[in-house]
């Protein structure tokens, strides 16, 4: 962390420390991390709590994957890895396409057919991955693809991969490295349960190095069309608009759902139309577009805070995990409509009435 330069800009430079990297493992990166934990006043303001969101969209390629994905990649080279595979619901596939490029492997990446939004596809397509779209939905990609790795020699880049929990982590210490301790509480949506664990892994790692005294509570929102950790079940056919979080049976469940309780925390789900509400309300009163699944962490807070969850001036940090401009068919087809008018100054001032 002392390592000022270019190098500095890899996330596995700055926080080498903490990650299972050596002076052999080649340091894969296209400078991810280092993210802004943005202070939300006037939304903080009316949910009266001190609220941060930590703006995930900002990594290379607009989602928290390349956290992870550095390190998978990194580790997959140095152990001799020609090619990576995952399954995914379109962020984990664009940066699995973006860090292959980086290093001249191949990438293949199998998602679910007419649920991929046009960012993400446009990103695994451009940085040259091959797509197989299967006729299924993400739990049945993710069995294809473990299938695969367990007979060929292909490099799994999913969050079943530990190096990605790894990477991930870091989301925790810059939160921790920025505010100078843990928030009260760290919202987040859950998907496949991957990234929770590695927030919470993150911060029992800085409090064990002593850079850290207490511990959040971990609050996880799974899409209630989507939510098999709140059913306490698998879900065969998972819906809802946030495609991202459109996962019916999480590879990391159990391991998310131990460390909600431990952290004193929860995992509950948020309704699609609680979610489209907090997407446009942080993008029009916060000015951050963020992507509808990363929505679901200020979507679970707002109906917590609704319940007397929370205490007067909590400190709370939502976990923003993806661009909003990933999936622009969402923010047109549930935004404000545009008006049409003729190319007339007179007819553009009646419509405006000013
Ligand atoms: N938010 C976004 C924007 C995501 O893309 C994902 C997962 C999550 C939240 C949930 O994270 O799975 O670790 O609980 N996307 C995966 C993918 C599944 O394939 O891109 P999780």
């Amino acid at each position: 962390m002392n390592n000022k330069g270019p190098r500095d800009q890899y996330l596995i430079e700055r926080y080498r420390r903490f990650l299972p990297v050596s002076d052999d493992t080649p340091v894969i990166s296209l400078a991810e991390g280092s993210t802004p934990l943005l202070p939300a006043p006037r939304l903080g303001e009316q949910l009266g709590l001190e609220l941060y969101f930590k703006l995930e969209g900002l990594n290379p390629t607009g989602s928290f994957k390349d956290r992870g994905m550095t390190l998978a990649v990194s580790k997959g080279i140095e152990e001799g890895a020609g090619a990576v595979i995952c399954a995914s619901t379109g962020n984990t596939s664009a940066s699995a396409a973006a860090y292959a490029g980086r290093a001249g492997i191949r990438c293949i990446v199998i998602i679910p057919e007419g649920k991929i939004t046009a960012g993400k596809l446009a990103q695994a397509i451009t940085h040259g991955a091959e797509v197989l779209s299967v006729a299924g939905n993400f739990d049945q990609a993710l069995n294809i693809v473990r299938a695969i790795v367990d007979k060929y020699p292909v490099q799994l880049v999913n969050s079943i991969n530990p190096y990605r929990l790894e990477g991930q982590k870091t989301g925790a210490f810059e939160i921790v490295d920025s505010l100078g301790k843990a928030p009260d509480y760290l919202s987040i949506p859950v998907g496949n349960a991957g990234n929770i664990n590695a927030y919470w892994k993150g911060f029992n790692e800085y409090r064990e190095a002593g850079l850290l005294d207490s511990l959040p509570h971990m609050i996880g929102f799974q899409a209630a069309g989507a939510a098999p950790l709140v059913l306490g079940h698998p879900v065969d056919n998972p819906e809802t608009i946030a495609t991202a979080i459109r996962i019916g049976n999480p590879a990391r469940g159990d391991q998310a759902l131990d460390a909600a309780a431990a952290s004193g925390g929860l995992i509950e789900a948020v309704t699609d139309d609680e979610i489209i509400a907090a997407y446009q309300l942080v993008a029009s009163s916060e000015g951050t577009f963020c992507e509808p699944a990363s929505a679901a962490s200020l979507a679970g807070v707002i109906k917590k805070q609704s319940e007397g969850y929370f205490e007067e001036g909590d400190m709370v940090v939502c976990v923003l995990t993806g661009h909003g401009l990933k999936d622009p068919d969402t923010a047109i087809s549930k935004g404000r409509e545009v008006t049409h008018v003729a190319a007339d100054l007179d007819e553009v001032v009646k419509i405006l009435a000013l």
